[in-house]
């Protein structure tokens, strides 16, 4: 049932995911659905969103919903978090995953596509933390899991570097103002994993020579896969990880060691 309000709140607990009609958004859905939780996709392509929902439900049999919202957007964010406060009256996992990458360099920066890099992957994780704050404080416990990028470290996309490792700095601040009230607030920087996001404006031989120099520098000696990181996500958001805040966990066979690539 995607798109639709469940009615009433959730019996289980309810996890959100944004960016969650792409693919990790949708492996993050899976896990979490077959973990228990009733979960909400939003993401700004609504039909991406229905899509994984409704493969999703039909695959764990959960309660998983799908619906438009763009996380760079205000009054989309509030929206959406007041639609889920009626519709499943908590929200106790945010997993922040959308997320846009231009492949751009100082020399050539149109702040233009700095300001939407910074507006989707920075501002969008910190509007939906300040959103769901009032929930958190009514149930005195939530887990949020930002989603970096093992760029963070350097090398890379001007702004999409710049931003996630922004989100490291988010990630730090927050799991310092919200643990008194009970919020983990933790991140995971995976490697590169083909998708959307990655591949997009590349042809075939560019890819493959990418992922090659990425299974290269890597120790583990593969890519990272969707489920890694979906795994990383349940183990954050779970109960046993209560104590465990303020940390990006990398999911990336160890490549957070080696020289970018
Ligand atoms: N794929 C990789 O190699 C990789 C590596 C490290 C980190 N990441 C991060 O993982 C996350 C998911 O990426 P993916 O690879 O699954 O890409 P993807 O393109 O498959 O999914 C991203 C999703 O975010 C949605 N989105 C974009 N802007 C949005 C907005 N303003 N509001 C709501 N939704 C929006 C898109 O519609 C899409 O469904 C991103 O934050 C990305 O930076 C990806």
């Amino acid at each position: 049932m995607s798109g639709h309000a469940s009615g009433g709140a959730a019996p289980g607990p309810v996890a959100v995911i944004t960016g969650g009609g792409g693919t990790l958004g949708t492996a993050m859905a899976t896990r979490l659905a077959e973990e228990g939780n009733a979960v909400v996709l939003l993401d700004r392509d609504e039909a991406a969103a229905r899509a994984a929902a409704d493969e999703v439900a039909a695959r764990t049999g959960g309660s998983v919903v799908g619906w438009r919202a763009d996380v760079a957007d205000e009054d989309d964010v509030r929206a959406s978090v007041d639609r889920i406060a009626r519709t499943h009256g908590r929200l106790d996992r945010l997993v922040n995953n959308a997320g846009v990458n231009r492949r751009d360099t100082l020399a050539d920066q149109d702040p233009r596509i700095w300001d939407e890099v910074m507006a989707v992957n920075l501002r969008g994780p910190m509007l939906l933390c300040r959103a769901a704050l009032p929930l958190w404080r009514r149930t005195g416990s939530g887990r949020v899991v930002n989603i970096a990028s093992r760029t963070w470290l350097g090398g890379g996309p001007t702004s999409y570097v710049t931003s996630k490792a922004g989100v490291v700095g988010l990630t730090r601040t927050l799991a310092v103002e919200l643990g008194p009230l009970g919020v983990t607030v933790n991140a995971v920087a995976p490697s590169m994993i083909v998708t959307a996001l990655t591949s997009a404006g590349r042809d075939e031989a560019r890819l493959r020579e990418l992922t090659e120099r990425h299974r290269r520098m890597t120790p583990m000696r593969r890519l990272a896969t969707p489920e890694d990181v979906a795994e990383a996500v349940v183990f954050l958001t779970s109960d046993g990880a209560g104590f465990i805040t303020g940390e990006v966990l990398h999911v990336c066979g160890g490549a957070q060691l080696a020289p970018a690539p």
